[in-house]
């Protein structure tokens, strides 16, 4: 995989994720429709319009790549080429207005992530990642944070949807880290939540029951900027969420032990 074909798939997440949360941001005030996947796990009109637009500018370049997409898009492609795209994260903020919200874009190429893009329409925060080529916000640098006592740390979580009928639920863990830290997050993108530990908004950020569209930009982004991805366990994540630990790295096993006390 040569550098100018990286850079180039670069290029063309930048331009489809910037389209898709135009659309999305010009459309946040008006009337859409919402539909429940499950009790909690919400849908709208805006996510499948989204997803429709990424397919289509991916395959009109790219009509021999894969797509892997939240709502129901599954196309293997013919090349080994597979765009893994979370065209809305953060449905539940976008179905009440709640201003913040992303579109997620990862390239890999047999089963390596080469890029990756989240953008906030809404802020204008375009945070990219080229393996092996650092990660950048609005085409600066960026790097995790210094903080090393979980003391000074400030967190990101998130609550999975089948909270109401789990006991998985993730308070445990919640209460745990709300009482060692100066404070915990909940922004209701674990894409965004990534490229905050990134930017060193945040030191860290645990989350169960993800999946590989909220994660496959953000963690190449995360690991570009200098930190550390794991399970909780601290073993290699590869593409599934279901246990992710990000962190600046100097916290993480202390994020660890609380996480190894149950929840
Ligand atoms: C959700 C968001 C949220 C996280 C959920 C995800 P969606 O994605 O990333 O922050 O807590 O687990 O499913 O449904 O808004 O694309
Ligand atoms: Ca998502
Ligand atoms: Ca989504």
């Amino acid at each position: 995989m040569y550098k100018l074909e990286r850079t180039e798939l670069l290029n063309d997440a930048v331009r489809i994720s910037r389209l898709t949360g135009k659309l999305l941001k010009d459309h946040l005030l008006t009337d859409f429709s919402v539909e429940h996947k499950g009790e909690v796990d919400l849908v709208t009109e805006m996510d499948r319009s989204a997803q429709d637009l990424i397919q289509q500018e991916i395959l009109l370049k790219y009509p021999d790549h894969g797509i892997l997409a939240e709502e129901d898009l599954d196309i293997p492609g013919s090349e080994e080429f597979l765009w893994i795209v979370d065209p809305l994260d953060g449905t539940t903020n976008y179905a009440h207005r709640f201003p913040i919200f992303s579109v997620s874009i990862a390239v890999a190429y047999k089963k390596e992530t080469l890029c990756g893009v989240v953008y906030n329409p809404v802020s204008e925060e375009m945070f990219t990642a080229i393996r092996g080529e650092g990660a950048n916000l609005n085409t600066l640098p960026i790097n995790v944070s210094e903080t090393s006592r979980l003391d000074d740390s400030l967190l990101g979580t998130g609550f999975p949807y089948n909270i109401r009928e789990s006991t998985q639920t993730n308070l445990d863990h919640f209460g745990k880290f709300a009482l060692r830290t100066q404070g915990i997050r909940r922004c209701g993108s674990a894409a965004l939540d990534l490229c905050f530990v990134a930017c060193g908004r945040l030191d860290g950020f645990w989350e169960l029951n993800l999946k590989p569209w909220d994660i496959a930009a953000g963690t190449l982004i995360v690991r570009e900027a200098g930190g550390v991805i794991t399970d909780f366990e601290g073993n290699e994540l590869l593409l599934d969420g279901s246990r992710i630990l990000a962190s600046n790295g100097h916290i993480h096993s202390r994020m660890m032990e609380v996480l190894a006390e149950g929840g």
